[in-house]
């Protein structure tokens, strides 16, 4: 479904993504993961068309995204849930999920709130409540909602479980694997490898811009093999 290419981005002289090349198959969870600084939502703002690539080809369902802009991105169904949980805070929840779907149809609304609150039966009780007045797992639950409202074929998830008590963590991942199961395919950069090991069928590590590592999730999260990506002992 989504192929990278030899991505490279740089920010002036700092060399963001280096030769990055990534598979998502249809209908899968993949995981990327790494910690801070090495370029996780570079490659996520890079899918969703936030920035300016030095070179490599991104295809989306056989066909050549480089050129198109962000929101042709999210009609073609490439939705991105980014990093820090962003809600509009002087607006409802409610109103935060009719956002999400502002570039479908009338006819594609429909069932959109439902998904939501299946997903995430808490948001039904907060209806009506400012988006700012929600806790942050709640924030981070209509951040996701909001994005499904956009209903993509592939979702992009941000650091999904940044901040979030173990609780709220395990509320996500529940979300997520709902989401697969309604046929929509899932990138997700992580840092919390448990989790992220733990929903995803195949996972990257990436450290400051270059993929070091990948593998089956199961493999990966024999920990001593990804602690020793961490702590940078794996040379290129
Ligand atoms: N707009 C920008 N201008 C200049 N440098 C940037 C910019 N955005 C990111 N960088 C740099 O690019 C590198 C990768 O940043 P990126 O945000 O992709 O990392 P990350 O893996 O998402 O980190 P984190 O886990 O902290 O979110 C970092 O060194 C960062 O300082
Ligand atoms: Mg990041």
């Amino acid at each position: 479904m989504l192929k990278i290419e030899n991505l490279n981005v740089h920010y002036g002289k700092i060399h963001a993504l280096n030769d990055v090349s990534i598979e998502v198959p249809d209908k899968s969870v993949i995981t990327i993961v790494g910690s801070n600084g090495a370029g996780k939502s570079t490659l996520l703002r890079s899918v969703a068309g936030l920035v300016k690539l030095s070179g490599g080809r991104i295809t989306f369902d056989g066909k050549s995204i480089e050129q198109l802009p962000p929101h042709k991105r999210v009609k073609a169904g490439i939705v991105l849930t980014p990093e820090g949980r962003r809600v509009f805070p002087k607006m409802t929840v409610r109103e935060n999920i009719a956002l999400g779907a502002f570039t479908r149809s009338k006819s594609e609304l429909q069932g959109v709130e439902e998904t939501a609150f299946s997903m995430f039966p808490r948001l039904k009780d907060r209806y009506n409540q400012l988006a700012g007045t929600l806790s942050g797992g709640e924030q981070q639950m209509l951040a996701i909602a909001r994005s499904m409202a956009s209903k993509p074929k592939l979702l992009l998830l941000d650091e999904p479980s940044m901040g979030l008590a173990p609780n709220m963590v395990d509320v996500v991942e529940s979300a997520i694997n709902y989401i697969r199961d309604q046929g929509v395919s899932i990138l997700i950069v992580e840092q919390n490898i448990f989790m992220a090991f733990d929903v995803s069928d195949f996972g990257y590590v990436i450290q400051t811009g270059n993929i070091v590592l990948s593998g089956k999730s199961c493999e990966l999260a024999n920990v001593e093999m990804v602690k020793k990506a961490y702590l940078g002992e794996i040379k290129e």
